[in-house]
């Protein structure tokens, strides 16, 4: 198999993990917090963990990762119905490892995938479980519908991340040395916890997370990519600083300030990896 066809394979199998994160992570925060959220939580974590090596190996096979999202399955009314959902995400997932083990004739291609394999099969028995047990618990969907000048806040605040999760990713895996990969992807773990924060915010607040990202920025060239995420660090910083002053609940006040300090934190840790870069 040439190494594009197999790029091409890798970059559906990304595809897919992406959906299931934001499928598993939509189904944790809408239940509250509690064991079983956190142990969903925990399994997007082990699906980031697999697109970041699906990523890696389509780089090293000088391929660019795809951030397109596949179809995520986010129907139902209770949790029983959105735990089934994920048991079928995860039975997606073990077929199109299971086919793209079966085409793939690099060794360490087909270790790689047969070790994601593996998980996706303990996330189906899992998930298989969580049915039984959400009926026990009398799980509910907690969200509502509350629209409002907080909700507003927290939309944008969840589009933004989202974006620059995906962006830093791709700057990240883009980047020509190790020391702006792991800034970009240490960035884009906390970008990760900012997402988690507001769309927990959103909940409690009455409203619905909508986790959809805008426009992500795909330079070539690294001080390209920098420029860009300096510039929106900088804006959403100022965006978050004014938020925090017409919001009155004190909890949320603390958190956008929280938020706008990582921000400004990013726009100097861009700015110093800048100057490594040689133009
Ligand atoms: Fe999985
Ligand atoms: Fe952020
Ligand atoms: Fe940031």
């Amino acid at each position: 198999m040439k190494k594009t066809d197999i790029v091409n394979l890798l970059n559906k199998d990304i595809e897919g993990e992406h959906a299931a994160i934001i499928q598993y992570l939509m189904h944790g925060y809408s239940m509250g917090e509690g064991e079983l959220a956190c142990e969903i939580e925990g399994i997007a974590r082990e699906e980031m963990r697999h697109l970041d090596f699906l990523a890696d190996t389509v780089v090293e096979l000088g391929g660019v990762p795809s951030f397109k999202r596949g179809d995520m399955r986010l129907t139902g009314k209770s949790v029983a119905s959105w735990m089934k959902n994920d048991v079928l995400a995860e039975e997606d997932a073990i077929a199109m490892y299971t086919d793209h083990i079966k085409a793939i004739n690099d060794p360490k291609i087909k270790r790689l995938l047969e070790r994601i394999l593996s998980d996706e099969k303990s996330h189906h028995g899992d998930f298989q479980h969580f049915v039984k047990t959400v009926e026990r618990d009398g799980l509910k969907d907690i969200r509502g519908n509350k629209r409002d000048k907080v909700t507003a806040i927290l939309d944008w605040g969840i589009e933004h991340e989202y974006t620059v999760i995906l962006q830093y990713l791709l700057h990240s895996y883009l980047a020509p040395n190790e020391k702006m990969g792991k800034e970009m992807q240490d960035q884009a773990i906390n970008e990760m916890q900012h997402l988690g924060w507001l769309s927990e915010k959103m909940v409690s607040k009455g409203g619905k997370p909508r986790i959809e990202h805008t426009k992500i920025d795909h330079s070539k060239h690294p001080s390209s990519m920098l420029n860009a995420d300096i510039k929106i660090e900088k804006e959403v910083a100022a965006k978050y600083d004014a938020s925090a002053r017409v919001v009155s609940d004190p909890k949320l006040k603390k958190l956008l300030t929280r938020i706008r300090d990582h921000e400004l934190y990013h726009v100097k840790v861009f700015t110093d990896l800048k100057k490594t870069i040689k133009e």
